[in-house]
């Protein structure tokens, strides 16, 4: 294997050339996707870019592509391998770009938390278990085992629909707020949620308030997205009365609220994309992506909705030294990073991620 550590050594210019005449030498051999929250320099050199849903579809019809080079986070690319062809492979440039978020729900404290709730109710014919994309794909078996589902950031209004068509009640993991501002989307009071906390006993409920509940959120979230407050909304609208504010759905219920749209990131794109030039924006999500729309479109004045930096730290431990990195030990005949799901965690994923595919 090509030792990493030269490649810091490199300048920007040596490595854009590395990774160009890196990626020519493979040809369709290898596709690179990008997540939206990549650098510059990295996502530069995506060949397909997009959201967590976007790219989850992308990654089962490049079958041509015998690797996938996955500028994200882990469990993109545990999405990739599971819904990717036997004979491709999927690689993360470096295994430490992981998402808080979803390390907050395990295993065993979601079956700790199935079993409290079995305790109390009949679990399997009440209740259905979706879990955001955002998580460990054990946590997507068990929903494949379940009955239940994956969402994404765009589709989790429509997924719990669809899952108060199957059972009166929901259990989703790990993100509340997602799971918050959906619900209440569908007309779900606050009242009917509760939220559960894994490091009590039953949750830190009681037995009746679960009974009553009609969502039951895990007591998970993005940091990153915690950062925008209701105050910073208030303050680009004294500032900036034509000012429209779109945030990511992993923000606080109360942004969410305050906000004119929320959107996933590939959303997000959309509809700064499709506004009008002189329009004003001030956008809810992480930093990579809204300056990446600020140089695209100069024609319109998009701000930062948050007065301090909010970057997603494991997206960008992605740099260019980790992808030239990948793609010269490629070249020389070495995979390093693979991704791989064990097939009996990958074919019960599969099954909830076959389940959101065909609903969406
Ligand atoms: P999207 O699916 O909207 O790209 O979101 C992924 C994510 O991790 C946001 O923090
Ligand atoms: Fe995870 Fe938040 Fe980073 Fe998205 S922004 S990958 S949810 S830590």
């Amino acid at each position: 294997m090509i030792p990493l550590e030269p490649y810091y050594e490199l300048s920007d210019a040596d490595l854009d050339s590395r990774i160009h005449a890196a990626k020519h030498a493979l040809g369709s051999d290898c596709v690179i996707l990008g997540h939206h929250y990549q650098r510059e320099e990295v996502y530069k050199f995506a060949d397909l870019t997009g959201d967590s849903l976007k790219l989850s579809r992308l990654a089962s019809q490049r079958t041509d592509a015998r690797h996938i080079v996955f500028c994200g986070v882990h469990f993109m690319a545990e999405v990739a391998d599971i819904l990717s062809a036997p004979h491709q492979t999927v690689i993360l440039p470096d295994m430490a770009a992981g998402c808080s978020m979803a390390d907050m729900a395990d295993l065993p404290r979601v079956e700790a938390a199935w079993k409290a709730l079995g305790e109390v109710m009949d679990v399997e014919s009440l209740v259905t278990p979706i879990t955001y994309v955002n998580s460990m794909a054990d946590l997507k078996a068990f929903c494949g085992e379940h009955d239940g589902v994956v969402c994404t950031s765009s589709n989790a209004t429509k997924i719990l629909a669809w899952a108060f068509e199957q059972r009166p009640k929901v259990l989703f993991f790990p993100d509340q707020h997602l799971g918050r501002i959906s619900a209440f989307s569908l007309g779900v009071s606050l009242e009917e949620m509760v939220v559960w906390d894994p490091t009590q006993k039953n949750g830190g409920l009681t037995p009746e308030s679960l009974r009553q509940a009609r969502v039951i959120l895990w007591d998970g979230y993005c940091s990153v997205h915690q950062m925008f407050q209701p105050a910073h909304v208030a303050l680009f609208r004294a500032r900036h009365p034509e000012i429209r504010v779109i945030v990511h759905p992993e923000c606080s219920f109360e942004v969410c609220r305050l906000a004119d749209e929320r959107g996933s990131t590939e959303g997000i794109q959309k509809s700064v994309r499709d506004s009008p030039p002189g329009s004003v924006w001030a956008i809810g999500t992480e930093l990579n992506l809204v300056n990446r729309l600020k140089h695209e479109m100069p024609d319109k004045e998009i701000h930062f909705l948050c007065p301090t930096i909010c970057m997603c730290s494991t997206m960008f431990r992605i740099d260019a030294q980790h992808l030239c990195w990948t793609l010269e030990n490629l070249v020389a005949g070495t995979v390093v990073n693979v991704i791989t799901v064990p097939e009996q965690v990958a074919g019960k994923a599969r099954v909830a991620l076959d389940r959101m595919l065909s609903i969406v």
